[in-house]
């Protein structure tokens, strides 16, 4: 299959290509769309046999559900069976935003969706083309991530390109994701809530409309009889081919261990601007200044994918404080290094 990348460049291109992505979504194929967060590798959520392919297209496990992509809160009245009002109040807030809601379903999508469970993932993406594509639609549009099952996230067309290109009908190019990385999970269909997947809507956030629990797939590995409540946070994720290792510490002795490792030829690092020079290595990338989450995460899936190459074997990243935005940049470092720290 030709992958037919659709430019939004002008007003003219993305007229044709909205039309185009909706007319290929509506027969059953595959599109990856953008949001603000990460691109998405979506399909017509209310079409079973075109779900069924997003699973073959990524090499998603079967029991992985997806998150349904809606245009604004009233779609929770359609797919939720409850809606308490602090799901209102915060999809009022935060939509279109990074915020994903988990509440009991309705049970009127198809279980490919949800992976027979009894909830369902809804959210509202800020990107006015895939809202228009969405409308246009007529149906929600069930997405993950773009990007091959266990691989960094996509951020960039060009990124669904080189990890779809030939699986899927089209890309709809709406230029780099603002937030970087994906969006904040809470499941209130739990009492207390709890946050399944931190993101760019940040735990304070959060707590300013009520309680609010941690699942500890945020920050840690979950041992082998352990369930996350969600299925994707199992998963090792977001890694490049070497070993990633998170490094915690203070700039000078992190670069004391990193330079005292084997193979620095063959090593690659993740640091805060301003720090190149510390370390010996093949290859540095900075991912944004020490206390500047937004950009961590905008660039932290750019960073790890620039980092998968044949050449490089170890990958040490730095790692930021749990701080706001920042839980979520440690949460897919610590995912992309399945957990191994060090601390210096
Ligand atoms: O920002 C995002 O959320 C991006 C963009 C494309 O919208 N999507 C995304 O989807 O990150 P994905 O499939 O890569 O991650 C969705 C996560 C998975 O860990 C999945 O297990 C979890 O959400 N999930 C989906 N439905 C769920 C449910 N009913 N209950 C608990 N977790 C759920
Ligand atoms: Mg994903």
């Amino acid at each position: 299959m030709k992958t037919e990348l659709l430019s939004c460049a002008t007003q003219a291109e993305r007229e044709r290509s909205v039309a185009r992505a909706v007319e290929l979504l509506k027969a059953g194929e595959l599109v990856g769309i953008p949001t603000e967060t990460v691109y998405g590798l979506g399909a017509n959520a209310l079409d079973a046999s075109a779900v069924e392919k997003i699973f073959a297209a990524k090499g998603r496990p079967g029991d992985n559900p997806l998150i349904i992509h809606v245009t604004g809160p009233e779609a929770l009245f359609e797919y939720c069976a409850e809606v308490p009002p602090r799901a209102l109040e915060l999809a009022e807030r935060f939509w279109p935003g990074p915020l994903t809601i988990v509440l009991p379903s309705k049970g009127n999508v198809p279980r490919e969706v949800t992976a027979g469970l009894d909830t369902i993932a809804v959210r509202c993406p800020d990107s006015p083309l895939t809202l228009e594509v969405i409308a246009r639609l007529g149906a929600p549009i069930a997405a993950p991530s773009a990007n091959i099952s266990g691989r960094p996230s996509t951020t960039e067309a060009a990124h669904v390109m080189a990890d779809m290109g030939g699986k899927i009908a089209a890309v709809l190019d709406g230029g780099p994701c603002r937030v970087g990385v994906e969006s904040t999970i809470i499941d209130l269909s739990c009492d207390p809530p709890k946050l399944l997947r931190p993101g760019g809507i940040t735990p304070a956030q959060l707590m300013e409309s009520g309680p609010l629990e941690l699942d500890p797939a945020v920050y840690r590995l979950l041992g082998p009889d352990e369930r996350p409540r969600a299925p994707g946070m199992k998963y090792r994720h977001y890694a490049p081919r070497g070993e990633v290792t998170l490094v915690k510490g203070e700039a000078a002795s992190a670069a004391e261990y990193i330079n005292s490792r084997p193979a620095p030829e063959r090593t690659a690092v993740l640091c805060f601007d301003g720090e190149r020079e510390l370390y010996r290595a093949a290859v540095v990338v900075e991912i944004g200044a020490q206390e500047d989450y937004d950009a961590q995460a905008e660039r932290v899936f750019n960073a790890l994918r620039s980092v998968d190459s044949e050449d490089i074997d170890f990958v040490f990243a730095r790692c930021p404080k749990p701080d706001g935005v920042g839980l979520a940049v440690v949460n897919r470092l610590g995912k992309a290094a399945a957990h191994r720290v060090v601390e210096v």
